[in-house]
């Protein structure tokens, strides 16, 4: 199908202008100016007037809980919770159950995805058999499925393992995703092998201050190093409920909110981590976030007075950029990964509407701005609120 959107704000890493985009094939064939004439023919028009085009968002963080842990999420629920959130990319971490540490375990995750096609799937691998320390899991293998592995929901204790992992993501030449646990110490650790052992290592949900300076001092030297925050982290501190890392302080949160800023963090994930009820009555750790990542990032980013476009660039251009994905731009050529958002919506948070599995979040009634109003996947409406003709 080709689609014209039209009299829309296109806002992504490169500024935000008035425009109009024409998709075609799945792809952006041309974005005009405002007054551009259109000699092309399309099936459809989306007006888009008070609304704003970004590219879709790119989640180098969730869980997805398939397979083995469905009764909380799968990959169905997971992708339509992650489209109506207006992402077109996720990065599905592997504590599954059994966890993937193996390449026919992600072909299954990346062949679900693709009959699905909701939503592009990154699956990650585990950098250890079973995430214990007996043995790595085959890279050899496992590469042409993934360019990202973790064992996030753990950290790796073990130095030689994290050397191993690190010369690893040289060698195959993929991102090393870590789960700090306790963050800053392990940070400073990881960042002392990195200066032996070159790798290409993400910090994911990083929380404290002093991480961030660690973080930073570690990208002054010139090391490989990116970090992600969560929207929780970003918008609240203190607060009474279990998730890996903790609510910190209220100065953490203000550290984290100004290397937003400056560009010292890269990313914006979302680390959506679905649970049952039953689970979290239980302990577990984990908030619900596909579909109140972006209102919330854009409730703390306009509050902050960051722009938009410093917040597309955190969940498009920057993810996209790490993982070496030709995505994250409003670009001519770039797949038309997209979303169209109202920056002035105001709505509560209600988890009895989300379409995840489960409704794990402390965020239930919090007013937040900013809504998701549709999302396109290569030219593809695969979310669609109602609200545009
Ligand atoms: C994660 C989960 O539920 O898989 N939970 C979380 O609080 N971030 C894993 C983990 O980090 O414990």
């Amino acid at each position: 199908m080709k689609i014209l959107i039209t009299n829309v704000e296109l806002v992504d890493a490169a500024g935000r202008r008035p425009g109009k985009v024409l998709i075609e094939d799945g792809k952006i064939k041309k974005v005009y100016k405002p007054k551009g004439q259109v000699k092309a023919e399309y099936d459809r028009e989306i007006d888009g007037k008070g609304k704003t085009l970004m590219p879709g968002f790119i989640d180098m963080h969730c869980h997805l809980r398939d397979p083995g842990l469905t009764y909380k999420e799968d990959m169905e629920s997971g992708m339509k919770a992650a489209v109506k959130g207006g992402f077109t990319t996720v990065v599905a971490m592997a504590n599954t159950k059994p966890r993937i540490d193996n390449a026919e375990a992600l072909k299954a995750n990346m062949d679900k995805a693709a009959a699905l096609n909701l939503c592009n799937l990154v699956q990650v691998c585990a950098v250890t058999k079973d995430f214990g320390e007996e043995e790595m899991v085959d890279f050899e293998a496992t590469r042409p499925y993934t360019n990202v592995y973790s064992n996030d929901g753990f950290n790796i204790d073990n130095a030689e393992i994290m050397k191993k992992a690190l010369a690893a993501s040289t060698e195959y030449d993929f991102i090393l995703a870590t789960h700090c646990e306790p963050e800053t110490a392990t940070v400073e650790r990881d960042v002392a092998l990195l200066r032996e052992t070159p790798g290409h290592l993400h910090v994911c949900h990083i929380s404290a201050e002093a991480t961030l300076e660690a973080i930073k001092a570690a990208k002054a030297e010139g090391l490989d190093i990116t970090c992600e925050v969560t929207p929780h982290h970003l918008f609240a501190s203190a607060m009474d409920y279990k998730v890996h890392p903790p609510f910190r302080t209220y100065p953490d949160r203000r550290a984290l909110i100004e290397g937003a800023r400056d560009g010292s963090i890269d990313i914006c994930g979302t680390d959506h981590a679905p649970h049952s009820d039953a689970d979290k009555l239980a302990g577990a750790p984990g908030i619900n976030n596909f579909e109140t990542a972006f209102a919330m990032y854009h409730t703390v980013f306009k509050g902050a007075g960051i722009p938009l476009e410093r917040l597309s660039q955190m969940m498009s251009e920057a993810p996209a950029k790490r993982m070496g994905l030709k995505n994250g731009l409003i670009k001519e050529r770039y797949p038309a990964d997209l979303v169209i958002v109202d920056e002035e919506a105001e709505e509560r948070v209600d988890p009895k509407s989300f379409v995840s599995k489960s409704h794990n979040t402390p965020f239930g009634r919090e007013l937040l701005k900013g809504k998701v109003l549709m999302t396109l996947k290569e030219g593809e409406i695969v979310y669609d609120h109602g609200s545009l003709v």
